[in-house]
């Protein structure tokens, strides 16, 4: 029976870092990490999602400034908030959440966030830097980062001889994900929804990464016996009772019984994801006052 990894306690340690972290710059730089959400519109999803990160921030002792704009906000506007965010200097991290409202493009807003604030590790400079391998020059986004949290814990800082398989080429997710692991020495495979005998690949994996985003889609016979399987899918089911219930992308119940460990839904990536966000600002504000960030 698979060890079920405890994604809450795992982000509750990185969030007593990140407070550590925060303390100390403080005291040595005088220098209070900031970081600015931005949402616009109505939705519930969204609004509860900025709702737990503005918690959180003021949790870490982060200045915390949310921005909740109207659904009929425009381009132009949503860009003069982005640039009046880029030149404070008490802010050092900028979210803007999405989806946004149809009518708004959505890229070019993410480009204009300064690369050194872009917490969310979206912008092209951040993703070629988790391309190119430079891990301490950029910011990674917080989903691969938090998975990448679990595989250290489990597997140490070098994969080296080591099979990993990433269920989905994603730029948000398995992109990073899979350029993460490579850099940390692990023989990669990226595969999708075109891959043959997906279910042979998955096999080979040591580390079986799923976001594909098809509840429960990874059975047992695709999970190599002891293996490490990281579930980063969230689907809403409605169950045989009528019930509704959130499950991951992987049969937990029947995986837990060949993997060696796994993470659970809820409860596995999904806490990690704002405990990534907080050390990412910290990070951000370490670099600003010219300091050497901590590693999480
Ligand atoms: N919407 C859902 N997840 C995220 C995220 O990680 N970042 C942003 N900006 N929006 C999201």
């Amino acid at each position: 029976m698979a060890t079920t990894i405890d994604g809450k306690q795992v982000a509750a340690s990185v969030i007593e870092a990140v407070k550590s972290a925060t303390t100390a710059l403080e005291k040595d730089a005088g220098v209070k990490p900031g970081l600015a959400v931005v949402i616009v519109g109505d939705d519930p999803a969204s609004h509860a999602y900025v709702g737990a990160k503005s918690r959180m921030s003021k949790e870490c002792g982060f200045t915390s400034v949310q921005h909740t704009l109207p659904e009929e906000t425009t381009q132009e506007e949503l860009a003069r908030l982005v640039e009046t965010l880029n030149g404070d200097d008490s802010i050092h991290g900028i979210l803007v959440q999405l989806p946004l409202p149809k009518h708004l493009d959505s890229d070019p807003i993410i480009q204009s966030i300064k690369p050194e604030k872009d917490v969310d590790g979206l912008h092209v400079v951040n993703a070629g830097k988790v391309a190119t391998g430079d891990l301490d020059g950029g910011l990674v986004s917080c989903t691969p980062a938090g998975a990448m949290v679990f595989v250290r814990r489990t597997h140490g800082n070098d994969l080296s001889g080591l099979n990993a398989v990433v269920i989905g080429r994603s730029n948000l997710f398995g992109k990073p994900m899979s350029a993460l692991l490579l850099a940390t020495n692990a023989t990669v495979t990226t595969a999708h929804s075109r891959t043959k005998d997906l279910a042979g690949v998955c096999r080979n994996a040591d580390i079986l990464v799923a976001a594909v985003g098809r509840a429960e889609m990874v059975k047992a016979d695709w999970v190599k016996p002891g293996a490490t399987v990281i579930d980063v899918g969230i689907n809403r089911i409605t169950t045989a009772e009528g019930k509704s219930r959130l499950v991951g992308d992987v049969a937990f119940e029947e995986c837990a019984k060949v993997a060696g460990v796994i993470t659970p839904v809820p409860g596995g990536v999904g806490p990690m994801t704002i405990a990534m966000l907080m050390a990412n600002t910290v990070i951000a504000a370490y670099r600003k006052a010219g300091r050497t960030p901590p590693k999480f």
